[in-house]
């Protein structure tokens, strides 16, 4: 899958793009990301992108035109037209797993990286943008909020986690929070690993994990609580 980033702080990417599993996805080939700078794109002699805001407000607004140039290249650089385009926004809809896995199913996207105020209205109108926000609270930029929603999509793409179940029994992925999980050793600073998983009783196991899911869910987002009982 190909991730066009359109930003005005493409150096934020770096170690994203690089580290971990998504920078071995990336060596693999699975992932590509194209980083575009669009202040690259600018016609003010200044290389500005930015200005005050009609109607009044406070801070400024970055225009359509910047923008718009650099969203045509990239459609250019595809050779198509029209790519799936998000806008990071904290009024966008709620980024959640069924999206992730969804936005996982493309081949390319184009995600727009606001600053500052935010976007001129008709940038967006013109890049055809759906809306997405990463919870209800304000970032300086859409740069984090970018990286946090391709990291939730790329662990859903064939072959960008080593091992292939490991998303399936991840938190969401059953409509319940994830139960508490072990490693070695056995006991630590007095703290003992449940004797069940000790058994290798498989049936037992698993009933016990559903209880644990089924208990923290219930404490902590009673939310999903619901829904899974009503769905049950
Ligand atoms: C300071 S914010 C602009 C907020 C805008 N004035 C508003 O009230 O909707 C600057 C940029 O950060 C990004 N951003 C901020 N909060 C976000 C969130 N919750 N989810 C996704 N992106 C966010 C967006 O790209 C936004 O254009």
């Amino acid at each position: 899958m190909k991730f066009n980033i359109m930003t005005l702080f493409p150096e934020m990417f770096s170690n994203f793009i690089s580290s971990s599993i998504i920078g071995r996805a990336v060596k693999q080939e699975i992932l590509k990301f194209d980083i575009y700078n669009f202040r690259d794109y600018t016609q003010d002699p200044h290389g500005k992108v930015d200005d005050y805001v009609f109607g009044g407000g406070n801070g400024m607004l970055i225009g359509p035109q910047a923008i718009y140039d650099c969203y045509k290249d990239i459609l250019k650089k595809s050779n198509k037209d029209k790519i799936t385009t998000v806008y990071m926004s904290p009024r966008g809809k709620v980024l959640n797993q069924a999206m992730a896995k969804e936005f996982a199913t493309l081949d390319e996207m184009v995600i727009l990286c606001g600053h500052y105020e935010g976007v001129d209205e008709r940038a967006l109108k013109l890049i055809n943008a759906v809306e997405v926000s990463i919870g209800d609270y304000v970032l300086t930029g859409g740069e984090l909020s970018s990286m946090v929603m391709i990291d939730a999509i790329s662990r859903n793409i064939t072959g960008v986690l080593g091992n292939e179940l490991s998303s399936d029994t991840d938190t969401f992925s059953n409509g319940l929070l994830e139960y508490p999980q072990y490693t070695r050793p056995r006991v630590y600073e007095n703290l003992e690993v449940p004797e069940i998983l000790l058994t290798g009783n498989h049936k037992l196991i698993e009933q016990w994990k559903i209880e644990q899911s089924l208990e923290i869910t219930k404490m902590n987002r009673p939310d999903l609580y619901e829904k899974y009982k009503n769905r049950a």
